[in-house]
């Protein structure tokens, strides 16, 4: 049997505590292969999780199976099947990009010939050909970035941690990343990723995890974290474009058919929008703060 009949991720009354701040309490999780996002404000402990489950850090108390190894009692083994890229860059900055793949490469155990050849499409998938032979010491920040992304993916692992991955990437970058987890993705590859961004999780993760307080808060898909916040509204707005009316449906068409027909007959000339909440509504009713980093919208602002 192979890692994908089972769980990817088992974890049980997993806690972490620094001192006295307890940053993990007692997190409970069964996840599948495929892609998941956790998201979660700054502080919120994103980083801590990911870190214990690569086995870089030792949690207080519980555990955590991945691909169906003891992060702790099967370190050696499981270190060898997953890749992480961190929240900082982790590159050599005396070395050239090229060298950097070539050498993780044949740290992996690939030949220097594939090494080379891998790296090379890395580097083209991330628009760093013609910063190939140039040592990183020269890059940018987002090059950095991008660079370590193409380190990680270099050994083709079953399983990926990405720590806030598009953090500080410009627009184009942070598309072509995320084309490159679709990709791995449809390859089989798993993903984990952290991020701020609540459009991201919609448009990558098939299940999102909401962390806060220490605790899983939120889980499941997109559209089931919305349908927990409020659901489909059909709204109603006149020639200004303001707000008249709103009314709840379940989205199909024959529920939003009749509560229209219905409208209909009342409020002839008013303008129709279908709407589901935004991951940003969804975000601050679930935690009952905005995600760190989010513009309020006007909505919220009027709520709060
Ligand atoms: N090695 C450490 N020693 C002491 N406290 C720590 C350590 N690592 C993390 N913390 C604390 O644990 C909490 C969670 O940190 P963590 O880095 O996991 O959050 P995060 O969700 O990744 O945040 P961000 O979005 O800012 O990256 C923070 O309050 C942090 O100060
Ligand atoms: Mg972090």
């Amino acid at each position: 049997m192979t890692y994908a009949d089972k769980l990817l991720l088992e974890v049980s009354g997993l806690s972490m505590s620094f001192g006295a701040q307890r940053v993990l309490d007692g997190l409970d999780l069964r996840l599948p292969p495929g892609i998941h996002a956790l998201l979660g404000p700054n502080g919120a402990g994103k980083t801590t999780l990911v870190n214990i489950l690569s086995t870089l850090l030792r949690p207080t108390s519980g555990r955590a199976r991945v691909l169906g190894l003891d992060t702790q009692s099967d370190r050696r083994r499981l270190q060898r099947r997953i890749a992480l890229t961190g929240q900082y860059a982790a590159v050599d900055e005396g070395l050239s990009g090229a060298e950097n793949l070539l050498m993780m490469g044949q740290l992996f155990g690939l030949s220097r010939g594939v090494s080379l050849k891998r790296g090379d499409e890395l580097l083209g998938r991330f628009g760093l050909m013609p910063a190939r032979a140039a040592r990183v010491s020269t890059y940018s920040g987002g090059m950095r970035r991008k660079l370590d992304l193409a380190v990680s993916l270099i050994a083709e692992p079953e399983l990926i941690f990405l720590d806030e991955p598009t953090t500080g990437l410009d627009t184009r970058s942070r598309q072509a990343l995320w084309d490159e987890i679709h990709r791995l993705a449809g390859q089989g590859t798993s993903v984990f990723l952290t991020t701020q961004y609540l459009d991201e999780a919609e448009a990558l993760a098939e299940r999102i995890l909401v962390l806060d307080g220490g605790r899983i808060v939120a889980e499941g898909t997109a559209d089931v974290l919305k349908d927990r916040v409020g659901g489909t509204t059909i709204q109603l707005h006149d020639d200004s474009g303001r707000l008249v009316s709103e009314h709840p449906t379940d989205g199909t068409t024959a529920d939003v058919a009749r509560t229209l027909t219905g409208l209909a007959g009342r409020d002839p000339g008013l303008a129709v929008t279908v709407r589901k909440p935004s991951m940003d509504e969804v975000f601050l009713q679930l935690t009952g703060h905005v995600a760190a980093g989010h513009e309020p919208t006007e909505r919220e602002e009027a709520a709060a």
